[in-house]
């Protein structure tokens, strides 16, 4: 006769217990909760669909080939030569550009990819092929 009763007694404080449990959980539904605990991403396999897409996507920029002078000058470029920080040759003044033409494309060149004052080697585009280095160059000094 006794166990019936600690069953019992412990349905009771399960029942009570509940509401304050109840209370701890975030508020929202069952569906907002399960959206919150999705993963952020997901793994792609080589081979399954999702990776055939990146793979595509990827290959569309190399079908891109070189990129022009103003997407490199848009990329890495703009950031000094727009407005002209720290003496920046500013894109298309003929007046800025007029003293650094005078010295020839080969010292530009040579300048933009060690690096000059303040500006670092390539100008930051590392990886830029030595035709999209030039064909910046020949974008924003108009040479
Ligand atoms: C962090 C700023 C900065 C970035 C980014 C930058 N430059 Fe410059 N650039 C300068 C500054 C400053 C000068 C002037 C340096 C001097 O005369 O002392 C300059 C000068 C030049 C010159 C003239 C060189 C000469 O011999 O007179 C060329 C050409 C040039 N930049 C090309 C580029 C190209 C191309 C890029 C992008 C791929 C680029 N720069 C990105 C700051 C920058």
């Amino acid at each position: 006769m006794k166990r019936p009763l600690t069953l019992a007694a412990a349905i009771v404080c399960l029942s009570l217990g509940l509401p304050a449990a109840a209370d701890r959980v975030p508020p929202g539904t069952d569906d907002d909760i399960r959206e919150r605990l999705e993963p952020l991403g997901e793994v792609c396999v080589v081979g399954s669909d999702c990776a055939a897409a990146t793979v595509a996507s990827s290959a569309v920029d190399a079908v891109a080939g070189p990129r022009s002078g103003e997407e490199v000058y848009n990329r890495f470029c703009f950031a000094c030569h727009t407005a002209g920080v720290a003496g920046a040759p500013k894109l298309g003044s003929a007046e800025d550009w007029a003293p650094r033409l005078a010295k020839g494309m080969d010292a530009m060149w040579e300048t933009t990819v060690t690096g000059l004052g303040a500006m670092p080697p390539k100008g930051t585009c590392m990886a830029c092929t030595d035709d999209e280095m030039q064909a910046a160059i020949d974008y924003m000094s108009g040479g």
